[in-house]
């Protein structure tokens, strides 16, 4: 693993420029709403030979803080260069070089460079380049992320979210090339099944299918262009997995495999659990949940049914109550809320099938404002409230996606009042979080960029178990 300052000269000199001007489609393109058409850095990097063979699969920036990201890339290289990395923090009278300096490859070719010292709230660019001679010779893939806003802020933020990206499924993702070209959002979620590697055995069957998954082109753009926050589910190793009966062998090179194709501090040779969460200043706590990795389908009719471990579940109840946010994220692969009738069929895969814990989740949370669950899984997207009446009928689930793979027919059986709005269309979700309106804006695009849902939910914010209701606008 790399790891660095932000100094602003670094070991790379940029001043050895090629000749060949070929651009990169999603590489250092600057958003509309930061002009900065004279950055020199810019134009020096972009005037460099564009190297797309030595990076099949593009960049990733993750595990991303107020102060801290991790820019990652796998890079493809005969030549046994030197590779580098140009980070430029944007502003609008005047860009600066953030880092430029080497980056280190694992075996396997994979960069995951740890930077610390960014300015909260800041936009930035990156660039991965090729070094001879102490000199930037070519560039390779690049994107674009944001730093998280300072933990005093409470800036409204607007963030998207998919799950269930599959290489079998056709075309090349067109519905996450759209989302790319949204160019506000503060980051980007995708709630698991981000490959479905369900015939992989070995580390390199792994890692032969996030190569195919992640050289399609929609879902390359959409890494390029926001700051990502993942987990896993079941396709990421196999269908319906869990820890008491997968092999232990396939277990460790999918997740080694996981950790290998995202941008985590450490990689995949620090052992970490995957449930983390990521504030965004006042205005939201996002977090990620490992709703996979630790259940025992053993204990799930029994009053000690496991779905998250006891840690887990603690951390989570803990984080919600104590969360001084607007509103708090739940990223949880798997749905939460109640499906019934022709759903009850894969019910002992979520939530649903663990009621004992659910339940003392949901107990735990009711007196809890604004929280959000945005799940994956089902191939529908759909908005419900977690149950169709009662106190937790109060509290929504958006499933997200999916963003390519096979849709669920069954999505026209959710109606309301339980359900506001449900497609079988493939779709990614924007969220529009306003702390100061105390509003929450949800917009499903389908494949062709048409808003097909959009509806602004707002909160009274009042904290007493049973008296708040969320009304649409
Ligand atoms: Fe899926």
């Amino acid at each position: 693993m790399s790891r660095s300052i932000l100094t602003r000269r670094g070991a790379l000199s940029l001043a050895g420029l090629g000749a060949c001007h070929t651009v990169a489609p999603t590489s250092l393109l600057l958003p509309r709403h930061c002009p900065d058409p004279t950055a020199l850095e810019r134009r020096k990097i972009l005037a460099l030979p564009y190297e797309k063979s030595a990076f099949p699969i593009g960049s990733m920036a993750g595990d991303i803080g107020d102060d801290r990201a991790v820019l990652w890339t796998r890079v493809r290289d005969d030549r046994r260069s030197s590779w580098g990395l140009v980070v430029i923090e944007l502003a609008q009278s005047d860009s600066r070089v953030a880092y430029e300096g080497p980056v280190s490859l694992d075996e396997g070719g994979f960069v995951q460079h740890a930077l610390e010292g960014l300015t909260p709230g800041a936009r930035y660019r990156y660039c991965f380049v090729r070094v001879e001679g102490g000199r930037a010779v070519a560039r390779g893939a690049g994107g674009r992320f944001r730093a998280a806003i300072h933990r005093d802020s409470d800036e409204p933020l607007s963030f998207g979210g998919t799950s269930c990206t599959s290489a079998q499924w056709g075309g090349e993702f067109d519905t996450l090339r759209r989302a790319a070209l949204c160019d506000e959002l503060a980051f980007f979620v995708h709630a698991g099944d981000h490959v479905y590697a369900d015939e992989a055995r070995t580390l390199e069957g792994f890692r032969a299918v996030y190569e195919r998954t992640f050289s399609r082109v929609g879902l390359r753009a959409l890494h390029e262009s926001a700051g990502m926050y993942v987990v896993w589910d079941d396709h990421e190793v196999h269908n319906n997995w869990d820890g008491e009966t997968v092999e232990p062998a396939r277990l460790a090179a999918a997740r080694r495999a996981f950790f290998e194709h995202h941008a985590w501090r450490g990689g995949w040779q620090r052992p970490r659990r995957l449930y983390e969460r990521f504030s965004w200043g006042r205005t939201l706590d996002l977090f990620v949940l490992d709703t996979r990795g630790e259940r025992r389908p053993s204990t799930r009719a029994g009053p000690e049914a496991q779905y998250l471990s006891r840690e887990q579940l603690q951390w989570l109840i803990d984080g919600l109550r104590s969360s001084t946010a607007a509103f708090k994220c739940v990223v949880n692969s798997v749905p939460i809320a109640r499906f019934e009738g022709l759903f009850r069929v894969a019910e002992s895969d979520r939530w649903q099938g663990y009621p004992a814990q659910r339940q003392r989740l949901l107990e735990a949370i009711r007196d809890v404002p604004d929280v959000w669950f945005l799940s994956g899984d089902f191939h529908l997207g759909c908005v419900a409230r977690l149950e169709p009446s009662g106190p937790d009928a109060r509290v929504i689930e958006v499933l997200m996606g999916p963003g390519g793979q096979l849709p669920n027919p069954i999505a026209s059986l959710l109606d309301p009042p339980q359900y506001d709005f449900a497609t079988s269309e493939s779709n990614w979700v924007r969220f529009d979080a306003d702390p100061r309106a105390r509003s929450m804006g949800v917009t499903f695009f389908n494949e062709e960029g048409r808003a097909i849902f959009e509806r602004t939910y707002r909160s009274p914010f009042t904290t007493a178990a049973g008296s708040r209701t969320l009304r649409a606008l």
